[in-house]
């Protein structure tokens, strides 16, 4: 029998910060699938009907800018998020290579990139977790996932940017912010217990998004799947964390990377 609905996540209400976004996108779809109820916060303007397989059924979206933690207070008063249950800390901002673009290298970097990635990779977390973590901590139920990077736990391997000719080098700045998600979640794990609530990192190596070809086949021979992620498979993970499928799993960092943290 064809069992579209394997995670059953009870028409809970999740708030997925970033829906917009490919990751996001695909989370939504998968959690939607999933029987759950969606709530996106993205900065960026919308439209439901186009992006999403399940059209408006089930999902809820607000325009905001989650690094204005009072404009996010004043969201969170809304009554669609008196039960909320997950929160899909997503949204981030990251510089993928592309030929040529212009980034100074590390000895000459300014620190603006490093501000922004604090701004809009760190905080953005902490703000959603202190506005809408709040809602959970009170209730006493809850589930907190916080997507991180491969190149939070490892270096980027600057010479694959070099063998496909792009002239980029990833900055350190996105390891800098992604390296704090790992004590991020532990921390509040901790400030959790006894509140039912569990809190992990999510972490992922690249996803397809029309990246160079060269660069696909390079990186591609680095990892053991021979191959990069779709983001469905990285969705399929988070909707497995968010699910009671792992609910003994509790700050915990999971790894979706095809091996590519294996050596
Ligand atoms: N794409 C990858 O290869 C990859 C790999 C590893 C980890 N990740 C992580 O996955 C997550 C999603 O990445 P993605 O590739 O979907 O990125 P994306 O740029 O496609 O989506 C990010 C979304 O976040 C939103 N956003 C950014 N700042 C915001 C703010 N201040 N307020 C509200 N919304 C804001 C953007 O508008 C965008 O829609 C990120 O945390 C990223 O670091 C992505």
């Amino acid at each position: 029998m064809k069992n579209n609905n394997p995670l059953n996540l009870k028409k809970r209400k999740i708030l997925i910060t970033g829906g917009y976004g490919i990751l996001g996108k695909s989370i939504t779809n998968e959690l939607i699938r999933n029987n759950a109820k969606i709530i996106i916060i993205d900065k960026k303007q919308i439209s439901l009907k186009k992006n999403y397989r399940f059209q408006q059924k089930g999902i809820h979206y607000f325009n905001a800018d989650l690094r204005d933690i009072e404009e996010i207070k004043s969201l969170s008063k809304k009554s669609i998020f008196k039960n909320l249950y997950g929160i899909i800390n997503n949204a981030a901002i990251d510089t993928p290579p592309k030929q040529n673009r212009v980034i100074k290298k590390f000895f000459d970097q300014e620190s603006k990139y490093l501000d922004e990635e604090i701004n809009s990779n760190i905080k953005i977390y902490l703000n959603t977790c202190r506005v809408f973590g709040k809602i959970l901590y009170k209730n006493k139920i809850g589930n907190i996932i916080n997507v991180s990077s491969i190149y939070g736990m490892l270096s980027p391997d600057q010479s694959i940017y070099k063998q496909a000719k792009l002239n980029f080098e990833k900055p350190i700045s996105y390891t800098i912010a992604k390296s704090s998600i790992y004590g991020f979640t532990k921390y509040l794990c901790q400030y959790f217990k006894d509140r039912n609530v569990r809190v992990n990192t999510v972490t992922l190596s690249g996803i397809y998004n029309s990246q160079d070809r060269n660069f696909v086949k390079i990186l591609s021979n680095k990892i053991p799947l021979r191959r990069m992620m779709r983001s469905q498979e990285a969705a399929q993970a988070i909707c497995f964390m968010i699910s009671d499928y792992s609910s003994y799993i509790n700050g915990e960092n999971i790894i979706i990377d095809g091996g590519y943290s294996s050596i």
